[in-house]
Order: structure tokens, then C-alpha cells, then sequence
């Protein structure tokens, strides 16, 4: 298998032609610093600075690489900073809300638990189908070689 053909290049190779080692095309398609994928942990956060002031948290997992901006999308906590649940999923640091590493949704809210027993006594105008809803945005990204090169679109996985 070519490293361009690991599992979550998918969407990378249809936008890339053959790179022949290189960094991939189109380069303005992707953030321009790569990481080294020898020097990622196992089922952690990494963070990466892919360049032009963006960091990512990577997480690999059993078949491909888990990247998303580093901010969290309920109230902007450090992702970087986040925990990897032995469920798949990364738990923020401020509110402890969970997302599936698969596809970036919002799996727990822990609000949701007190806000269950206000809706239980709240009276009939209190709508609890309002309630807003979260999610990373898992990153396409291309391997080539050992470098990791991160695109600046969302994965379609
Ligand atoms: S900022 Fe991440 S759960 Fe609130």
C-alpha cells in the first residue's frame, strides 16, 4: 500500500494527483507545514501546528488519523488540551462535552443532565428541542512518505 493510500486520504487522493514523494497539489489546498507521522502517540492528543497560525489535534486511531481545528465549538476550550475516551471520543477540558472521533459529533452534553430535571419542572413554553448543537469537523489530510500533510477542507468520512 502507498502511503498516499492510507485510510483517510481517501477524499485527498480525488483533489491530488500522483505526488511522487513530493508535497501534494494543489499546495494552496493544504496547510503548509506537514507533521511527521512517525512522532504522533498512540490514542492522545497530538498537536500540530500546520502553519498560518493553525493547530490541529490529531488522534490516531486503529485505521487512520483523527484531525480537527484545535477550538471547540461550544465555547472555544483547547482541544489541545482534551482527553481521548477509551468510547472513541475526545472529551473537552472546560465542560467535559464528548465527540465521536469518527465523524466529529457532539456524543454527550453534561448539561444535558441538569437541563433533563429543569425541562422535567420548566413550564410548557420551554422548548428543549432548541437546544444547540455541536460538532468538530473532522480534516481531510494526505500522507506522503512520513509527512502529514493537512488539507484545508472537511474530511467526507
Ligand atoms: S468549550 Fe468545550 S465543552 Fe465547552
Amino acid at each position: 500500500m502507498r502511503s498516499a493510500d492510507r485510510p483517510g486520504d481517501a477524499s485527498a487522493r480525488a483533489a491530488s494527483p500522483e505526488t511522487a514523494g513530493g508535497p501534494p497539489r494543489p499546495p494552496d489546498a493544504f496547510y503548509p507545514r506537514p507533521f511527521d507521522l512517525s512522532g504522533l502517540r498512540r490514542d492522545a492528543v497530538n498537536l500540530r501546528d500546520v502553519g498560518e497560525g493553525v493547530q490541529v489535534v490529531v488522534v490516531p486511531g486503529p485505521e487512520r488519523l483523527h484531525v480537527f481545528r484545535d477550538i471547540c465549538p461550544h465555547m472555544g476550550g483547547p482541544l489541545g488540551e482534551a482527553t481521548v475516551c477509551k468510547d472513541a471520543t475526545l472529551e473537552c477540558p472546560w465542560h467535559g462535552y464528548r465527540f465521536s472521533l469518527d465523524t466529529g459529533r457532539l456524543v454527550e452534553n453534561p448539561n444535558e443532565r441538569i437541563m433533563a430535571e429543569l425541562r422535567r419542572r420548566a413550564p410548557a413554553c420551554f422548548r428543549p428541542e432548541n437546544t444547540p448543537r455541536y460538532a468538530l469537523a473532522p480534516l481531510a489530510y494526505q500522507v506522503v512518505g512520513d509527512r502529514v500533510y493537512v488539507q484545508r477542507r472537511r474530511s467526507e468520512a
